[in-house]
């Protein structure tokens, strides 16, 4: 039942203000973060963890690419990301102290579930960050960390992205707290982040209407870049890969560093670039780089379509488009940030013709290697 929504995704994206309200539910206490199921591992074994490899595919690869910079911070321990269906063919170094963290929606993910196979062959701790009760991957691990999304029906991820990331962070925040690399300021600092969230997501669900208008005028652009910088690159793929799936065109996400190594030579007049543009309170360093990065793409003729913090003027003469979103800490940033380009890639697709939650050639569940 599509609830009055013309498509899936379009009621998932609507949905995410209370699917994150659902992940973060019943694992906060005490001003601290809390995952029973993770607790029960044991303090002990959580403490002797010295690496963490994510393992996962597509959408959910991002959401771990996002998270790992979340978990480095708060737990202090050196995180990668894998795709699942690279992991066992680079002989990963693994030992009795790593932990890997699969992340699915599904759970059922052969690419990810053979990964995961291996990594418990080898010894090590594995943790299932899945949003399907009972899957094959969550049972097979040593913990699972439900995402409680609910069902996501559309081909193309969204409430089960922002669910991942979240239920990411939170692995992140208990493992800071059992490791003692986090201080009780910034864990409450971030739970306060987690409560403020579900309003903050609804103005992001919010911005419907303008980037409808956006996809509007946009229908018949063949290629979009985006650019994010730290927590942004990751989202900046994730837009790209949203408008490869349901609208059929050429795009790419970059590291807005990268653009200078390269990509820069494929900005020419008119080209539209969405920018992720980080907090000029809270990442001030990084908010001027990216800014002389949308002067750099202007000065070639891309279209720019700025996504701020409501208040940052500093790129308005530069930008042809900006999107604004409400204040929130540097991390928590991408959780709002992914909204607007879901309803682009889904207000494309729509102008476009196509059907938005059945893309052609893709599946929902991707149960072949
Ligand atoms: C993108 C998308 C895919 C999945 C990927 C992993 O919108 O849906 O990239 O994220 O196939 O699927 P799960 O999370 O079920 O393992």
């Amino acid at each position: 039942d599509k609830g009055g929504w013309s498509s899936f995704m379009a009621k998932e994206i609507n949905e995410q203000p209370e699917s994150v309200e659902n992940t973060v539910r019943g694992r906060i206490s005490g001003g601290g973060v809390v995952i029973p199921e993770l607790a029960e591992l044991g303090d002990e074994r959580l403490r002797s963890i010295d690496r963490i490899i994510i393992i996962a595919c597509g959408t959910a690869s991002y959401a771990g690419q996002v998270a790992a910079y979340a978990i480095e911070q708060w737990a202090r321990i050196p995180v990668e990301v894998q795709l699942s269906h690279e992991f066992r063919y680079r002989d990963p170094v693994l030992s009795d102290r790593t932990m890997v963290i699969s992340v699915s929606q599904s759970g059922e993910t052969m690419d990810t579930l053979m990964a995961v196979k291996y990594a418990i062959e080898r010894g090590v701790t594995t943790v299932s960050v899945c949003n399907t009760q009972s899957a094959t991957i969550p049972r097979e691990s040593d913990a699972a960390v439900y995402t409680h999304a609910g069902p996501e029906v559309a081909v193309a991820s969204t409430k089960a992205f922002t669910a991942q990331i979240t239920a990411l962070y939170l692995v992140g925040l208990h493992l800071g707290r059992v490791r003692g690399t986090i201080s009780a300021e910034e864990s409450a600092q971030a739970v306060a982040q987690f409560e403020e969230l579900p309003a903050k997501l609804r103005e992001a669900v919010d911005t419907h209407e303008q980037v409808a208008q956006l996809a509007h005028w946009m229908a018949d652009t063949r290629s979009v870049l985006f650019l994010g910088r730290h927590v942004g690159f990751p989202i900046a793929l994730e837009g790209a890969l949203k408008l490869k799936e349901i609208a059929y065109i050429h795009a790419e996400g970059f590291a807005a560093g990268e653009l200078k190594h390269g990509p820069i030579a494929l900005i020419d007049h008119g080209q539209p670039v969405f920018v992720l543009v980080p907090s000029p309170r809270t990442a001030p360093l990084m908010h001027s780089k990216v800014v002389s990065n949308i002067q750099e793409i202007r000065a070639r003729g891309a279209r720019v379509i700025a996504i701020v913090e409501k208040g940052d003027t500093a790129v308005l003469p530069y930008a042809d488009d900006v999107i604004r979103l409400p204040l929130a800490d540097a991390l928590f940033e991408p959780l709002l940030q992914v909204i607007p380009l879901q309803w682009f890639a889904l207000e494309l697709s729509t102008v476009k013709g196509l059907d938005v939650d059945q893309p052609r050639n893709l599946a929902k569940s991707v149960t072949v290697e």
